[in-house]
């Protein structure tokens, strides 16, 4: 088997600093329905972890539990040595249903202020360190040129850059990125990344970024987490990436191809992560309220 390359060793844990998440044995459920049973895995701090699965393997709901917006059933979790809170502002959180952020006639200025004012602080800050921190946030995602842009005249990949911007007021230690690359072209896709590993690796904070296909992530990530089946597996490319983990992960044989420094996991000779998803890129810009990622497998082909 080749090895694709630019995959990087697990960060040495930085003794002193406490890990960035900590699972033991937990379990969530939603409605009834196990969605994790008993997961156990450890996120070092600097880590850039990608969290990949099929559709409705719990990324989200994980996501939402460790923002204590869902909650853990059984066992225990710790974010950066802490027990889950809500409202904590040590993370950063990307949701992966956006709304209709297309249509919207702010400048990319207000956009990111938006979330100052919102829910990121539990305290209205005075005026002028809200723009302080909006400035460094904007500045630090290299889109200070966006700032007087509405947002309705911006590409999908500035759209993300401010959202990115929005995540990172407060100076969160812990990012979490629920899809930022739904509906993205590739090219898009691959700056978007980029622009996370180099903001990440800047502010020496810990990232999880999940995504339906590993391969614009494949150079970028530290790990890669991947749930499937109520299970996780955390390691390398090359320690997860492999038939009989991603078999045990889909509940069905799972065959891997590396091409070319890409990676196709396959089921029965088709591509099962972008089959999977192949629904998403229509309706994320999500004509309404609503959730973009309803469960309904359409089997259009996929866009890109
Ligand atoms: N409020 C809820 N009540 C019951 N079940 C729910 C609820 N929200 C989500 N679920 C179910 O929980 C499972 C996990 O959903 P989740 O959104 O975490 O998956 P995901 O891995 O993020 O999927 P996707 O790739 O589609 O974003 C799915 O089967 C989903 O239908
Ligand atoms: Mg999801």
């Amino acid at each position: 088997m080749t090895t694709a390359p630019g995959r990087h060793e697990p960060r040495q844990h930085v003794s002193g600093l406490p890990s960035a998440l900590t699972l033991t044995d937990v379990t969530l459920e939603l409605g009834g329905r196990r969605i994790l049973d008993k997961v156990s895995f450890t996120v070092e701090a600097g880590e850039f972890v990608g969290v990949l699965g099929p559709n409705g393997a719990g990324k989200t709901t994980l996501m939402r539990a460790l923002l204590g917006l869902v909650p853990i059933r059984d066992g225990s979790a710790r974010v950066l040595g802490a027990a889950v809170s809500r409202g904590n502002p040590a993370i950063g959180y990307m949701p992966q249903v956006r709304g209709t952020l297309a249509t919207r006639r702010l400048s990319g200025r207000d956009f990111v202020q938006c979330a100052a004012n919102g829910h990121r602080w539990g305290m209205p800050l005075r005026y002028r360190d809200t723009r302080r921190e909006v400035d460094r946030a904007l500045d630090i995602v290299g889109a200070m040129h966006l700032a007087q842009r509405p947002l309705a005249e911006l590409s999908g990949g500035e759209r993300q850059r401010l959202l990115l911007a929005q995540c990172l007021l407060g100076a969160p230690r812990l990012l979490l990125l629920d899809e930022p690359l739904i509906s993205l072209d590739p090219n898009h896709q691959t700056g978007v990344v980029e622009l996370v590993r180099r903001v990440q690796r800047e502010l020496g904070i810990t990232v999880l970024f999940s995504a339906h296909e590993l391969n614009p992530l494949l150079n970028a990530i530290d790990r890669v987490l991947y749930l499937g089946n109520g299970s996780a597996a955390l390691g390398t490319v090359d320690q997860v990436i492999t038939a009989p983990t991603l078999s045990k992960l889909y509940g069905t044989p799972i065959d891997v191809m590396r091409v070319h420094g890409r990676i196709f996991v396959m089921s029965g000779g088709v591509e099962i992560e972008k089959q999977d998803h192949a629904h998403e890129d229509d309706d994320a810009h999500g004509t309404s309220h609503g959730h973009a990622h309803a469960h309904a497998h359409g089997h259009h082909p996929a866009h890109d």
